[in-house]
């Protein structure tokens, strides 16, 4: 097992995975001395005082903040939320990585990274992963699907309002690849543990692949209630999503993402990486909705 400080970003965890929490929390369990990097300090930083981390306030776009919380740290945990500024925070990360003499730095990002990607975010975290690579801090890179968290956060107040789903994702055979976030951070603490991990190498995280209507046929099933999907048009999904709070950087991506998904023609398969580097089988989504879904109507 690799030894020393771990830097963990986005430890508090946020709106989405909250995969710096949960990455945090499986490192502390094995032992791993952890500095959580934490946009603020609140309750959710006194729990991970609680549970033995060294908390360091910052801000990923603050240099000197992130300089000063990758001092004497041998390996970086970097996710930055679906937000505008992941370029320029990797910039400051690579180079105040690079100065404090990190030797691994594993990054999430999504599932597809490449320059044509369909989504303005997955070609900036193609930018991103390259630049890491340059920096010779040992980057390696976490790609994961659509969290289930999303398609909860997506779906929870119109199936409690009225059993309706409501997106833009065609018809009800589009496939869909998902995860748990939780799985993803298992994937993420196993490559911050291992002994060796190759530079430059990249792991596809896949826990389930359903159709749109074998994620409403569980949503039913387990909340023993009548669930409709309603497709609606981008727009309108678009405005919607922002008069909840989703930032337009958000949006954009999710708004391309789902072009993407109901257009596509690829396979999607489960990955290998949960059982391999998380060390036990996926979650599934069932098993997710009826762990975390509150039972309603
Ligand atoms: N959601 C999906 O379906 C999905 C799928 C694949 C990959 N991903 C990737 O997963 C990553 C998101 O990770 P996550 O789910 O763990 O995020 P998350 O739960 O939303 O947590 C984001 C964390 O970042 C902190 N933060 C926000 N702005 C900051 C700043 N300027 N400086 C320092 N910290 C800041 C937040 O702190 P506060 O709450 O205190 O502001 C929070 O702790 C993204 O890179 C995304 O591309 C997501």
């Amino acid at each position: 097992m690799k030894k020393g400080v771990v830097l963990v970003t986005g430890a508090s965890g946020g709106q989405q995975g909250r995969t710096g929490r949960r990455v945090s929390e499986i490192l502390l369990a094995r032992g791993v001395p952890v500095r959580a990097f934490v946009h603020r300090l609140d309750e959710r930083s006194d729990q991970l005082s609680a549970l033995g981390a060294e908390i360091v306030e910052g801000d990923f776009l603050d240099y000197h903040s992130v300089e000063r919380a990758v001092q004497g740290v041998s390996a970086v945990y970097f996710a930055y939320p679906v937000q505008a500024g992941l370029l320029e925070a990797t910039a400051i990360m690579a180079d105040a990585a690079r100065k404090a003499g990190v030797t691994r730095l594993i990054d999430m990002v999504m599932l597809v990274s490449s320059p044509d990607a369909p989504t303005p975010r997955m070609r900036e975290n193609y930018l991103s992963e390259q630049v890491f690579e340059w920096a010779g801090i040992g980057a390696a890179h976490v790609r994961a699907t659509v969290f289930y968290e999303n398609v909860r956060a997506l779906t929870a107040a119109t199936i409690a309002r009225d059993g309706s789903v409501l997106l833009p994702w065609g018809s009800d055979s589009t496939v869909i690849p998902l995860v748990a976030a939780e799985d993803v951070a298992r994937v993420a603490a196993g490559l911050l543990t291992s002994p060796s991990v190759p530079s430059g190498s990249s792991y596809p995280v896949i826990g389930e692949v359903l159709a749109l209507r074998d994620i409403v046929a569980t949503f039913e099933r387990v909340l023993a209630r009548d669930v409709r999907y309603r497709e609606i048009p981008d727009q309108a999904w678009r405005d919607g999503a922002l008069s909840q709070g989703y930032n337009e950087h958000a949006v954009e991506h999710l708004s391309k993402l789902w072009q993407s998904i109901r257009t596509q023609t690829r396979r999607y398969e489960v990955t290998d990486t949960i059982g391999k580097l998380g060390g036990r089988e996926p979650i599934t989504f069932e098993a997710f909705v009826s762990r975390n879904t509150p039972r309603s109507g």
